[in-house]
This record gives C-alpha cells, structure tokens and sequence, in this order.
C-alpha cells in the first residue's frame, strides 16, 4: 500500500498546506507549517473526490421554540467555582482552565474534584466518581497535595498518563466518571500521529477527549498553560473547541487569585470567582472588598473625624478607597499615591496595578485643567492588596488619591470614590453605580464622591437607598477644592454638596 501523502498543518491557524512553506497562506504566520500523516482512512463522506452528496444524512430542521431540556448541572460545592461555571459544571461540556505557571491550577481542581465525589457517607444521593488525570506530576506528589488540602479521603480515580488513547480507552465504559480532569493538555499526545510537535497533537488529542466527553455525558477539565503574553500556549483553536474558558489569575506575592469565565456557552462571562491561597489550599472569599482593604482602618472604628490628619491608619494622604467593578461584583481596593520632588531631570513615574498611561494623562489633566502641578514630581502609584484595576472608573480615585498626596490632605476614611475622567477635566458617568454605592454602605462607608448622574431625582434615592451621602463631582477641580480649598485655582461651585 502506498504510504499516505504527507501534508502539512499550520500550528496557529490549523490550515493543511499540500507543501512546505516558511509562511502560512491561512494566518501569515512563519515557520509554523509540521509535517503530519493524515489517518489511514478517510472520515466518512469525504471521499477521494470530495464531498460525496448520497453519503448525507437529511437534516430534520426544527423551529426555534419547542421543548429543551435545561441542561441540569453538576455543583461542587465550591460556591465561587460554581458560580463562574454559571451554576455548576454542564454534563458532557468541556472546560478549559488557564492559568500562570504555579498559580494555583492544580490545586484548585483536585479540591473540585474532591468536593464533586466527596466520601462516602457525605452525601444521600449516589455520588459522583471523579477521575484525575495528571501528566505532570507524580502520583506521589498528587497524594501528598491531597494530604495537604484535606482531601485524602476522597475516592477520586488517579492516574498519571499523558497518552490521550490510554486515557481514551481507560475512560470509555458505562460505568465511567462523571468528572474527567486533564492536568494538563499541554503534556498529553497521541501517538497515531507522527508530528513531533506537541502542539497539533495537542489539538487533536483534545478534540477525541472532548468528542468522548459529549459521548459519554462526563464533564471534561482541561488544564492549560499561559503564555507571557497572556493567552493559553498552543494553538488558540482550543479555546474555540471547548464550551467554557476559564482563566485562573493572580499576582505573585500576593494571597488572592481570582477565577474569570471568559467564555461559558452555558453562562455568563463576567461573573468572577475568588480565592485565597492558604498553607491548606484554596479557601473560598465571599467578601473580596474586605480581603482587599484588610489592613486599612474601617470606617467608623479608628478613624475619627476630628483627629490629626495622618494619626491613624488609613486616614493617611495619598490613599483613596476606588469603588471598583470586577465583572458583575463590586470590589473596593485602595489607591495610594506617593508624590516626591523630583532628585532627577525626569521625573520617576511608578505604577503597581494600574496603566501608567493612564496616569500620564491624570497628570497633565489636573497640571492643565487644574492648575496644578503634579507633573514635575516623582509619583509612585499603588493598588493595595495585587489587585489589577482596568477600569477607567479608577480615574477619579486615582486623581483623588494624587491630590491628596500633593496637598498632605487625607481625603476623609469613610469615602468612596469613582468616576472616568475626560481630557477636558470633565467627571463623566461610569456604569454599575447602584452597586458599588451599595457595597460601599455594606462595608461600613458613609460618603460617595462620583459623577452626576443623569436623573438626578432618581439618582439621589438611590443613593439614599444605599445609605451613602453622595457628593457628585461634574469637574476634577471640584475634587481639587475639596481636597484643598486654598489651592483651587477656578473654583467652579459645587453642585449638591454635603458639607
Ligand atoms: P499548583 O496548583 O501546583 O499550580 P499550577 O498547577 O497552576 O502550576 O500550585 C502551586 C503553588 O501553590 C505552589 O507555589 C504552592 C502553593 N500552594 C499553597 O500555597 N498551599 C497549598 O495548600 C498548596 C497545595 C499549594
Ligand atoms: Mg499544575
């Protein structure tokens, strides 16, 4: 028999080249064309001459409405797992977890596994069988995790392998399990294939797991790698293939990861999930804010109104509480700004956990529009906790938290601040406001310094509702006035002020 032509598949795109070339005609990507046999026969109704029209079953088209069963899900138990999932994970859907190297992957999953088949006696109803496939590890180290975190003496399945046809085999019966984990996609290949890349093997590896996991009806964990540039290594086919994405971040140094839904064909993608590391594993935090501001005064405990500035922590200068979005949930992190005469021609610009661009342009809007100069000093911005802020909403905090550091003003313990800043010194509207006054009254906050809002009638119930005094800023040298009303240069009046 004659050997099966040799074609080539592009590792980024997936496209199939009939010849070698250094770049791809499908994505323009270089030197990604591997060498790959393609199976000894053909799939079904794809003849030699194309696609054969007599092989095609007829499809029975259906209108949209109809009977649909909701697909019933699968809790673990772990509340902000579940939630991320959208409520649990789907029966016969496919999960892709990203993740920096050491993040914290692995651990999560076994203790979702652990918590989906749980021992004996835990629970009335039949319990599910989870089986945890590693790749990476030792079955040794995976006992000795489980030991640590507590859950040894679930009767989870494991298995080190990293051929997908063992795994495929060892999978495929009646009596299978309900939960598959891959730990990780990365380390897995298929032998039928004869490319030595692990990365199309990858793919093709991963599409028979998850084409058995429709099959069978078990829910499929992948674990994938992140690259430096933040997207899971290998080719991004794969996070086409499977039904949920889910990444799980975090900065190093810091106890707290968070687990993001990127993608959910069964849920929503903004909901967030987070975490702390322990010396016991993941431990679940339902009040991230708390997490995020642990360490700073609450308000209304130290911090009286009537001490010194600068007496007691977090009534310092230079720090103001953001009330922040992160998805759905509202977080409140802690913005502090350091600002130093500049020793050197250039000032020094520092920024953790915010977009330094973002800063630059904070800077020339309070110098320009504010008549102040922020510019010529070294500034070193913070974000308390390791959190990562995206949102333009920071602005205002961010501004607020400079002002105060330039003019030795604490901006008062118990406000909260948000808003987007425009070029022209403008505080504009930013979303989600209703719920970030509401977190802020739950921890204990009693002001909002923000944007006007459009309504204003419906604006100041809500914020009476939410039981916070809002001081709306239509323009930052409103917050420069309240900050150090000596230094306002034009003072504009401020609208609906609670003195
Ligand atoms: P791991 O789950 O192996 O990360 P990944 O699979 O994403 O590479 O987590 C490794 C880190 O987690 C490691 O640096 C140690 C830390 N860790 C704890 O702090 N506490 C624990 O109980 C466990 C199991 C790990
Ligand atoms: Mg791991």
């Amino acid at each position: 028999m004659a050997r099966p032509q040799a074609r080539y598949a592009c590792q980024q795109c997936g496209a199939i080249h009939a010849k070698w070339t250094g770049r791809c005609d499908g994505c323009g990507a270089w030197n990604s064309l591997i060498e790959e046999l393609p199976r000894e026969s053909p799939p079904q109704g794809r003849g030699k001459g194309g696609l054969n029209h007599r092989a095609g079953r007829l499809l029975g088209f259906v209108g949209l409405t109809g009977p649909s069963v909701l697909p019933s899900r699968r809790r673990t138990g772990i509340a902000e797992f579940d939630r991320v999932c959208g409520g649990g994970f789907v029966p016969g859907s496919a999960i892709l977890v990203g993740g920096d190297p050491g993040i914290g992957k692995s651990t999560l999953l076994l203790q979702a596994a652990a918590a989906i088949a749980p021992p004996p006696g835990e629970l009335e109803a039949k319990p599910a069988i989870a089986a945890y496939i590693t790749g990476e590890e030792a079955i040794d180290q995976v006992r000795l995790r489980a030991e640590r975190l507590g859950v040894a003496a679930s009767p989870m399945l494991l298995a080190a392998a990293s051929n997908v046809r063992d795994i495929l085999a060892s999978i495929d019966r009646d009596d299978g399990p309900d939960l598959v984990v891959v730990d990780s996609i990365q380390t897995m290949y298929l032998d039928t294939l004869d490319s030595a890349s692990g990365t199309v093997s990858q793919v093709r590896g991963a599409q028979e797991l998850i084409q058995m996991a429709k099959r069978r009806g078990f829910v499929l964990v992948l674990v994938g790698h992140v690259t430096k540039e933040g997207v899971i290594a290998g080719p991004r086919v794969l996070e086409h293939m499977v039904d949920t994405v889910l990444y799980f971040e975090g900065e190093r140094g810091h106890q707290f990861r968070i687990l993001r839904a990127v993608k959910n064909r069964f849920g929503a993608t903004d909901e967030i999930g987070v975490f702390e590391m322990s010396d016991r594993g993941l431990v679940e935090v339902p009040n991230p804010s708390a997490l995020f501001l642990a360490g700073r005064a609450t308000p209304g405990e130290g911090a009286d109104e009537n001490e010194p500035a600068g007496s007691s922590v977090g009534h310092l200068s230079g720090s103001a509480v953001f009330a922040g979005m992160e998805g759905i949930r509202p977080v409140l992190v802690e913005v502090q700004a350091l600002v130093a005469p500049a020793v050197l021609g250039t000032p020094r610009r520092a920024v953790v956990g915010w977009d330094g661009t973002r800063l630059a342009m904070i800077t020339a809007v309070l110098d320009t529009r504010c008549g102040l100069s922020v510019g010529t000093n070294d500034i070193y911005l913070n974000v308390a906790g390791g959190l990562r802020i995206v949102e333009p909403a920071a602005d205002l905090a961010v501004a607020a938290a400079l002002v105060s550091a330039l003019t030795a003003t604490p901006v008062p313990a118990d406000t909260v601040v948000f808003g987007e800043i425009a070029l022209s010194g403008d505080v504009r509207p930013v979303g989600h406001t209703e719920a970030r006054l509401k977190e802020a009254a739950k921890l204990g906050f009693g002001e909002a310094w923000m944007p006007i809002r459009r309504s204003k009638a419906a604006g100041r119930s809500r914020g009476a509702e939410a039981g916070l005094a809002t001081v709306a800023i239509g323009h930052l040298s409103e917050l420069v006035t309240r900050l150090s009303p000596q230094r306002a240069p034009r003072s504009r009046s401020l609208r609906e002020v609670a003195p």
